[in-house]
């Protein structure tokens, strides 16, 4: 069924697409349709960096950036959800059109570069939501602060997001936001790492909550790169690591319609790449820091390469738009 659908839906802009069935699929859990359609999950609950995650296929950031779809995606059977990348403040993004879809690859390329109703418009949509699950609340910089503020930028949504996400992620590693990329090195990611983990320590005291702090990371990183990453990781105590965001890689999709966008690619050939990524962060940061594992996982084969990799928690995105809702059934037989 899901095929029909999606040969309509590729008739559409791919934006446009992305938006549609985002309402319709709230239209149809609002109407209390969707839970017909939701997999009986019988996986052993389990806890990572002191969350417990009651299955562990989550959806990935940047499918739902400002928090409005969270009660109808978990009906689809997540174990956990993850929203943004939110700025402080409301930012429109890149021009359109900046959505492709390649679809002899099985991938996208997307260069939306934050868009994002703002941090105090995410936490509206997660206050009159009644989700209960797992909530993590991914974090960037506004397009307009220079890379010597973005601290300011982290820092100010760390403190508005604390009370309401099960984890927080410092997104530092999107391709389509200026210079972003030059955090996860030397001395950006050890400033930033310092000044948000200080920050994450007075708002536990003080809230008696304390709300792990993931990074996430590349696939375009260097071998030394992951090295001088994991170590620092590894000194400022971060809680965990997902890997990985998109890849400015056109490895498997030169020459057809498309690639030439500019932007981060995702989806099948992103998947050997993030894996391997995986592995090497998993030998560098030893067995105790965990790891979501994403990138191009779109069938249990993929998703077992990255669990043996080192990954303890997988999320899917562009696997979704290809194979709709029944990958998650799929996954969940893993558990
Ligand atoms: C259209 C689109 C938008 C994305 N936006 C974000 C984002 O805002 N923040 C983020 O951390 N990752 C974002 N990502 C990256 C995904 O979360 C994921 O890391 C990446 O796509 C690899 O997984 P996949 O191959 O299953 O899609 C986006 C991916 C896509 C395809």
């Amino acid at each position: 069924m899901y095929r029909c659908l999606r040969w309509l839906l590729f008739r559409l802009d791919p934006e446009q697409a992305h938006e549609r069935v985002l309402n319709a699929l709230r239209y149809l859990h609002r109407l209390g349709v969707l839970k017909w359609i939701t997999p009986v999950v019988n996986a052993e609950s389990k806890s990572w960096f002191g969350v417990r995650f009651p299955n562990p296929i989550g959806l990935a950031a940047g499918l739902d950036k400002n928090g409005e779809y969270i009660e109808a995606l978990a009906a689809l059977g997540f174990g956990f959800i993850e929203v943004g990348t939110v700025t402080p403040r409301p930012q429109s993004g890149n021009e359109k059109p900046r959505l492709f879809r390649l679809p002899k690859a099985q991938a996208l390329i997307n260069r939306f570069g934050f868009n994002s109703k703002g941090v105090d418009y995410l936490l509206d949509q997660i206050r009159a939501s009644h989700y209960k699950g797992v909530l993590g609340i991914n974090i960037g910089k506004n397009a307009d602060t220079p890379l010597e503020n973005a601290k300011e930028d982290y820092l100010y949504c760390l403190e508005r997001v604390y009370l309401y996400a099960s984890y927080i992620v410092i997104n530092i590693s999107s391709p389509n936001t200026q210079g972003l990329r030059e955090l996860q090195h030397g001395r950006y990611f050890d400033d930033l790492l310092s000044s948000i983990v200080a920050a994450k320590n007075e708002l536990a005291a003080r809230n008696h909550r304390v709300v792990p702090l993931l990074v996430k990371v590349s696939p375009d990183l260097t071998p030394d790169e992951i090295e001088s990453l994991a170590m620092s990781m590894l000194s400022h105590r971060i809680d965990g690591l997902i890997a990985t965001n998109t890849t400015v890689s056109r490895e498997g999709v030169t020459g057809m319609l498309g690639a030439d966008q500019s932007g981060g690619l995702s989806g099948k050939p992103l998947v050997d790449k993030s894996t391997s990524v995986i592995a090497q962060f998993r030998q560098a940061l030893g067995p105790h820091v965990p790891i979501i594992g994403v990138g191009g996982i779109d069938s249990i084969t993929a998703a077992e390469a990255k669990l043996q990799a080192g990954a303890n928690l997988l999320q899917v995105y562009t696997g979704l738009i290809y194979q709709g809702p029944g990958l998650i059934r799929r996954l969940l037989k893993l558990c």
